[in-house]
């Protein structure tokens, strides 16, 4: 299946939009009000102190703006920031050389923490906590350790699989954000000022069409915008109008409430094969040709924000809303999905 235009996750063709949209301000950062002003006390307090911030957590679906939040941070606190991934950290010997060349209250920013392996967690637990390094030197009976003393820094790791971090390494954060879906009012904001550095004409109509469609999710709906931007300059004056938006989004075959093909296709799957549910990610997956991981971290956060899906012990569930939004008549024996009722 090809990837959906509205997939949160970033893609090559979103590097250069993201960064020419990145909010760069508080002012500029829509929404998620609590966050944002439980930040701004922390950050208030730790610089009256002279102090660094503590760590920080971040979790949430992907393209809602984590790694946004993480730069505001770092500008807020005025110091440097060094960026890293999960995946990118292999070896032991690879967070040594970040972490020893912090200078002091920088901020160490880790993306995808939840593929961080454990013996790298090892490492990482005594430097959050005391800001050492253990290295071993060399090995069997001869081997000892030396801690070497880190520079104060902060540690802002961010992650869209917060229940695949290890317990040890969440309780170590001195903070951690949820950081939830958008309001159609915020996506519509976000919007505003994305159409205008992108100096593309829009009408209120149009941005409530694109907000819509855009999964509550601010990458998506900047996404779709370009994708109206292309649509309205080949079909239309230029100017994304309500008729533009709708016929774009028409084209890209994304219903009024962000959902594509493969959303449908899971509920689809689940209502007409598995008579609604319960069933199990792994049964899913093989039955709608999509990753387990894909499923977690793309369609299902957004399935159950919408309440078209819910998760049980016994596996997922389509709701009564579901088979409204697909037009699909619900069982009639009500035995058929006890579950449902
Ligand atoms: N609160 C926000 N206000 C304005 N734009 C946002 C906000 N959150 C995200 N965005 C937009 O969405 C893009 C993706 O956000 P990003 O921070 O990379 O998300 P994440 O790291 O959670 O995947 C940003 O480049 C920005 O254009
Ligand atoms: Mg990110």
């Amino acid at each position: 299946m090809s990837t959906p235009h509205t997939t949160p996750a970033q893609r090559h063709e979103d590097r250069s939009l993201d960064l020419a949209l990145r909010p760069k301000t508080w002012d500029e950062y829509i929404g998620q009000n609590r966050i944002k002003e439980t930040l701004k006390i922390f950050i208030q307090a730790a610089k009256k102190r002279g102090d660094t911030l503590e760590h920080i957590l971040l979790y949430g679906p992907p393209g809602l703006g984590k790694t946004s939040l993480c730069h505001i941070i770092a500008s807020e606190m005025g110091g440097g920031i060094k960026v890293t991934s999960g995946p990118a950290i292999e070896k032991v010997g690879d967070l040594a050389a970040i972490l020893t060349n912090l200078t002091p209250h920088d901020i160490l920013f880790i993306d995808e923490a939840h593929r961080l392996n454990r013996q790298i967690e090892e490492v990482l637990y005594p430097a959050m906590e005391d800001r050492v390094l253990d290295i071993i030197i060399g090995k069997g009976p001869s081997a000892r350790t030396i801690q070497l003393d880190l520079p104060p820094f902060t540690l802002i790791a961010a992650t869209t699989r917060v229940g695949l971090l290890s317990s040890p390494l969440r309780s170590r954060f001195g903070a951690t954000f949820r950081v939830g879906f958008y309001e159609i009012e915020d996506i519509k904001k976000i919007l505003r000022r994305s159409a205008s550095i992108l100096d593309t004409k829009t009408d209120e109509k149009a941005l409530e069409i694109l907000a819509r469609s855009s999964r509550s999710t601010p990458r998506v709906a900047n996404r779709l915008l370009k994708r109206a931007r292309d649509f309205a300059q080949v079909r239309g004056e230029g100017i994304i109008t309500e008729v533009i938006a709708q016929g774009a989004m028409t084209m890209l075959e994304v219903d009024m409430l962000g959902l594509e093909p493969a959303d449908r296709k899971i509920l689809e799957v689940l209502i007409h094969k598995f008579g609604g549910g319960p069933v199990g990610i792994q049964t899913l997956s093989a039955a709608t040709s999509e990753e387990e991981d894909t499923i977690e971290e793309i369609y299902e956060p957004y399935l159950l924000q919408l309440g078209f899906l819910q998760k049980t012990p016994r596996g997922r569930v389509a709701t009564k809303l579901a088979y409204q939004h697909l037009g699909i008549n619900l069982p009639v024996d009500p035995e058929e999905q006890v579950s449902l009722f």
